[in-house]
């Protein structure tokens, strides 16, 4: 039966570029769409910018473009880029339509007319500088646990504590530098806690992950708690019904724009929008995402469905995040690597074959090893399968006039790779990539030795144009097509010059049920080239050039501009600081924090254990076996993961830009540093 499935990416926002870490997400999404279209199930493929709330709206004030203008402007950029990377959407759009207002209002009144909206009065941050409420990421302040400077009003990249804006020591506005003033302002809630037995029993359904719905228990166990839904003006969005100046809060509206962006398609191909998404539809619906928005897609999005009478997903397929060796991507390593960044160096398929190898069914997040990257492509696609063809296409097209022989030499082998067929579309429908890969690989192996013992060369010798050839080059070239069909979801350009050298129609699953015999072929040309290590790294260095901040004048942008000396202190205050020369013992990842490297310290004879935030900045390899400076005297302070007994001194501004301090040569562990 034709299984009729509609499948969404999360919406990119519309304020900057497709990078590598988006691209997992789509890549993983579009390979399942291609399996599922393959297999000729009717699969439907949409996505759409995200393109409301205030990060969007200040982008555009900043650029002095309306908004409309800059969500244009980026809209056309993510496709060129998704269209590079082969990402096939049935209907790109975007949030700002008609389409989505519509639905976005229509669930919305069907929900308040239910009883599921409230209202009350909420205080808030107010920049009275810029006459509007601020976000929580638009106030920085002193951490109040640690003192830290500098930090957002959410959470403390130093201590890693988490707090609301109220709590920071001397906040201020992001936007003007004013002090944020509390105001009043009635705001909308939605009442998730009306949806908690249906949640529960949809969350057991099997519509999740289990590490998903092991996170849903937790949450069910905090407790459901409305979720405000409105923000004021000004706002980039659209306006609530019944409202003077509220907007619906952009989450409310970006999952919405999954179905806006189908309404869309339907009313361009002529398809029953109702038909889908009706709530007792056979239809399928999947959304891809990545972990840390599970809590929108698997409560909130289900529940505002169900009280507006609409379907459920039929399967959230969360994902983990991409490091890039070994570390999370950094703008001054180079490992922040924008898509168009990749794409001019680096053929496109060779990320999706290399993503695919390292992707599951699993939340786990996924590493991009540059040199494996390198190996694999060269030893997989170029080595193992395009092997296949290129060593066997040559005979074919000067002994025997391009064309196979009209029986196989081995037709049990060729049997057994189609019958391998079934358990590769299983893989692939339960997002097992990796498997498939190696599924096909394994046959990749089995079909180049049947070729190396089969030594058509030395038999050609004997005579050129002896039938045992061509017998011998029809049985691998058969191999070859039927490993091709099984990948082309995977890399389909590829996949579509390899049909079109075999001088082939657009193959499906079904297609290599009989194999080519007596049939004519095309001249072989490269299908894929070797990569080089140089353009990887023309690669990285091209992202640290494009990421590197674009100072206008050094005074401008240098360290003390938004930095100043802190007040005088005294040489006898400072002195009790106890700072020591420190080894980097260990250094590893700390799980469930993302900021963090636990490090073990060698103080020359006393071992110290330091949780600091530096592992947007370092790998642990690169730390290991260094020296340090560090605060020896720091009072141990208890965190979610264990007690830090010191602190590490390292210089910059966050993230990724923080370099630790590092003695002279000839200091030892343990020496005072005066
Ligand atoms: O996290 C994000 O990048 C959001 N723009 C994803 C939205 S997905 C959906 F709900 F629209
Ligand atoms: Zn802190």
């Amino acid at each position: 039966m034709q299984r009729k499935i509609l499948v969404t990416s999360a919406l990119p926002y519309a304020n900057g570029p497709i990078h590598l870490g988006h691209l997992v997400e789509y890549i993983q999404t579009d390979i399942w769409v291609r399996f599922q279209k393959l297999r000729g199930n009717r699969c439907i493929y949409v996505c759409a910018d995200d393109a409301h709330g205030t990060p969007i709206m200040l982008k555009a004030r900043e650029l002095g473009i309306t908004p409309e203008e800059l969500i244009e402007r980026i809209g056309r950029e993510h496709q060129e880029d998704f269209a590079a990377f082969g990402i096939d959407f049935d209907n790109y759009y975007t949030t700002h339509s008609r389409e989505n207002r519509e639905l976005s209002e229509l669930i919305y009144e069907r929900n308040r007319d239910a009883g599921h909206i409230d209202s009350r009065t909420i205080k808030q941050a107010y920049d009275p500088d810029e006459g509007m409420f601020l976000p929580d990421r638009y106030i920085k302040g002193e951490c109040p646990r640690c003192g830290a400077a500098d930090q957002y009003g959410d959470s403390c990249e130093a201590c890693g504590a988490t707090y609301t804006p109220t709590d920071l020591n001397n906040p201020v506005s992001v936007l003007s530098g004013a002090t944020p003033e509390e105001r009043e302002s009635l705001h909308y809630f939605f009442r998730l806690q009306d949806f908690e037995d249906m949640l529960k029993e949809w969350a057991r359904g099997g519509h999740v992950q289990p590490e998903v719905a092991n996170k849903l228990e937790e949450w069910f166990q905090e407790g459901l708690r409305e979720w405000d839904i409105s923000r004021d003006a000004p706002y980039f969005g659209f306006k609530i019904p019944g409202t003077e100046d509220k907007y619906f809060y952009v989450w409310l509206d970006a999952p919405i724009g999954y179905m806006a962006s189908f309404r869309n398609w339907c009313e361009r191909n002529g398809e029953d929008f109702d038909a889908w998404w009706n709530a007792d539809t056979d239809t399928e619906l999947y959304h891809f995402i990545g972990k840390d928005i599970v809590y929108f897609h698997a409560l909130f999005w289900p529940a505002m469905l169900h009280g507006a009478g609409f379907r459920k997903p039929t399967k959230i397929c969360a994902h983990g995040f991409m490091t890039v060796d070994g570390a999370k991507m950094s703008k001054s390593r180079g490992t922040f690597i924008m898509a168009a960044t990749y794409r001019h160096h680096l053929n496109p398929e060779y990320l999706r074959y290399y993503l695919a190898a390292k992707l599951g069914s699993n939340v786990h997040d996924l590493d991009l090893n540059l040199d494996d990257f390198t190996q694999r492509v060269n030893s997989d696609l170029v080595g193992k399968l395009v092997n296949i063809a290129s060593r066997s296409a040559g005979f074919i097209s000067k002994r025997f006039d391009g064309t196979l022989a009209n029986e196989l030499p081995a037709p049990e082998v060729y049997r057994e790779f189609v019958a391998r067929g079934e358990q590769i579309a299983e893989l692939y429908e339960n997002r097992e990539f990796s498997r498939v890969i190696r599924e096909v690989m394994a046959l990749a192996d089995q079909a180049n030795q049947y070729f190396d013992e089969a030594q058509p060369w030395v038999l050609a010798k004997q005579d050129e144009t002896l039938p045992q050839v061509q017998a011998i080059c029809t049985q691998t070239l058969n191999l070859f097509r039927v490993l091709m069909v099984y990948l082309k979801p995977v890399v389909p350009k590829i996949a579509a010059e390899a049909e079109a050298f075999l001088n082939l129609e657009p193959q499906d699953w079904q297609s290599i049920r009989s194999p080519l015999l007596g049939h004519s072929i095309n001249r072989f040309k490269a299908l894929a080239t070797r990569v080089e290590r140089a353009d990887v790294d023309a690669v990285i260095e091209d992202s640290k050039a494009t990421m590197a901040p674009k100072a206008e004048t050094a005074a401008e942008y240098g360290p003390l501009a938004d930095n100043p000396i802190a007040d005088p202190v005294d040489i006898n205050t400072f002195g009790q600081v106890d700072l020591r020369v420190a080894r980097i013992d260990e250094a590893a990842l700390v799980d469930g924090a993302d900021k963090l490297l636990q490090l073990t310290l060698d103080l020359g004879g006393e071992t110290r254990n330091v949780f600091a935030g530096l592992r947007s900045a370092y790998a642990p390899e690169d730390l290991r076996g260094r020296l340090t400076v560090m605060v020896a005297n720091l009072e141990p302070r208890k965190m979610r993961f264990g007690v830090s007994e010191g602190m590490v001194l390292a210089a910059g501004p966050g993230g990724d830009e923080l370099f630790i301090l590092e003695p002279d040569s000839g200091a030892k562990p343990g020496m005072r540093v005066k």
